[in-house]
């Protein structure tokens, strides 16, 4: 009786502990009468013969809130820590030991799903108010926002990678002469190593380049009115003008906004894209086909593959073009421009104005700076092509800092892909590419299948694991 009184009080403050350990007021567990009950037992364990054959208690979990225990001096608890090692809690003179019972991590669980969902209640009628007003965030900036909004703050976990140790010195991404020697070898140690690369000497004239970059940032940079005609989340259609990809399925929004067309392997009206870029879309679309294809006949041949193999495939059939366009962000410590992702498509051209803020990871560890390089082109392996190489090539895993420039980023991104549209065509690693020591990591798809995950997640969900047998 005696014991059983004085326990009651070390239970009154030990969830008073808990109660602020947990951030709520400190009367929270004990008005929810997690203190009101208690069942003591004495538990007696006689000296065993053959100790290494029996055991005192199995494992077990308390049917408690918390427990209380109180041990004398031979020892023999043991309590399983991060689902690996079990350690022995050794008798301690005096002490009590505390140990947390199921009703309590329920308690706990209910109280971050709850809170879980009011952020996200939060964060989606945010979202849907932005998306609703179809300003994008160039339209935030217009209207002189000196804080971000509360959706696009990133998450602890996202910022927190961003203060990742930076790359060693010599860690610098390829550049790719293709009028050069050793093309192949170059793009094939490039492709294993990196999954992304920089070429020059494409045959692209740097005057379409630079037509290019001013005919989106002009497309962004109009009068509201005149983009809201494009302003769409039917990612299936001709041509969209939106605002974050997955703007309903992330945890936070990012500082961007795009202009998406298809341009093979129909490309679209001249009457039917936006009038102040129109033309350089079509333009440099066609010189990217051309340009991909090249690419596409060297990485066949990088794979150890006849150069027409990946073009065969269709690779190079499909484009998907989208003007990137980064306002400054007035907190770009507290956001980001693209959450990390790798690309739904075959490989990737990325024209990028000067301004930088590209990032791609490198042997999964450090984040390397895509620096611009005057005149060249990013190419980055997709997650298709990855999978067809059957691992040999690697999907880049890249993303893009805030931008914290006074000035606009504006980079323009060729998918070879079908994207959001749908193909039945299948793909699956290449049988000239897998062999009894070397099998399929990979089952078929259809790049519907790819597209149909790929739209429903957010971003930074990696999609590959998907399709690996
Ligand atoms: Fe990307």
């Amino acid at each position: 009786m005696e014991y059983s009184k004085e326990l009651l009080n070390l239970g009154e403050l030990v969830y008073e502990l808990l109660s602020e350990a947990l951030g709520v007021d400190s009367d929270y567990l004990k008005d929810m009468d997690c203190a009101k009950s208690q069942f003591i037992v004495g538990q007696y364990y006689p000296p065993c013969p053959q100790p290494d054959l029996a055991i005192g208690i199995n494992k077990h979990t308390d049917s408690s809130f918390i427990t209380i225990l109180l041990q004398d001096n031979i020892g023999g608890l043991q309590v399983l820590y991060d689902s690996q090692y079990w350690v022995d809690v050794s008798p301690i003179p005096g002490a009590l030991v505390i140990n947390i019972g199921d009703l309590l991590q329920k308690k706990r669980e209910e109280k971050n799903r709850a809170e879980e969902a009011m952020e996200s209640i939060d964060s989606s009628s945010q979202a849907k108010a932005f998306d609703e007003t179809q300003i994008g965030v160039k339209g935030l900036v217009d209207s002189g926002i000196k804080e971000i909004p509360e959706m696009f703050r990133a998450t602890q976990a996202t910022l927190a990678s961003f203060k990742s140790p930076p790359p060693p010195k010599h860690l610098t991404i390829p550049t790719i002469d293709l009028k050069g020697g050793s093309v192949v070898e170059k793009i094939r140690g490039a492709a294993e190593r990196w999954g992304l690369f920089q070429v020059v000497n494409h045959g692209i004239p740097v005057e379409v380049l630079d037509r290019m970059i001013q005919g989106m940032r002009s497309f962004h940079e109009q009068e509201p009115e005149a983009k809201k005609r494009f302003y769409s989340r039917d990612h299936t259609r001709d041509v969209i003008y939106y605002s974050n990809f997955d703007l309903y399925n992330s945890e936070s929004a990012s500082w961007r906004d795009t202009l998406g067309c298809y341009t093979a392997p129909e490309p679209p009206l001249l009457e039917d894209l936006p009038s102040v870029c129109g033309e350089v879309i079509l333009e440099y679309s066609k010189e990217i086909m051309n340009l991909g294809e090249l690419l596409f006949e060297r990485l066949s041949e990088a794979l150890g593959l006849d150069s027409h193999h990946l073009k065969d495939m269709g690779c190079a059939k499909s484009q998907y073009v989208a003007g990137q366009y980064y306002p400054p962000c007035p907190q770009p410590d507290l956001t980001i421009g693209l959450n990390k992702h790798t690309d739904i498509s075959f490989i990737t051209i990325l024209l990028q104005d000067n301004i930088g803020g590209l990032q791609v990871l490198y042997d999964g560890q450090y984040w390397v700076d895509v620096t611009p390089v005057p005149g060249a082109l990013v190419i980055n392996i997709g997650d298709f092509l990855q999978l067809i190489s059957n691992d040999k090539f690697k999907s880049a895993e890249h993303r893009v800092i805030a931008n914290g420039s006074s000035e606009p980023r504006t980079s323009v991104v060729s998918v070879f892909s079908t994207f959001m549209r749908a193909s039945s065509r299948v793909y699956g690693p290449i049988k000239n590419l897998v062999s009894k020591e070397n099998p399929a990591k990979y089952r078929d798809f259809t790049l519907t299948e790819f597209s149909t995950i790929f739209g429903s997640k957010k971003i930074d969900t990696p999609k590959l694991h998907h399709f690996r047998i």
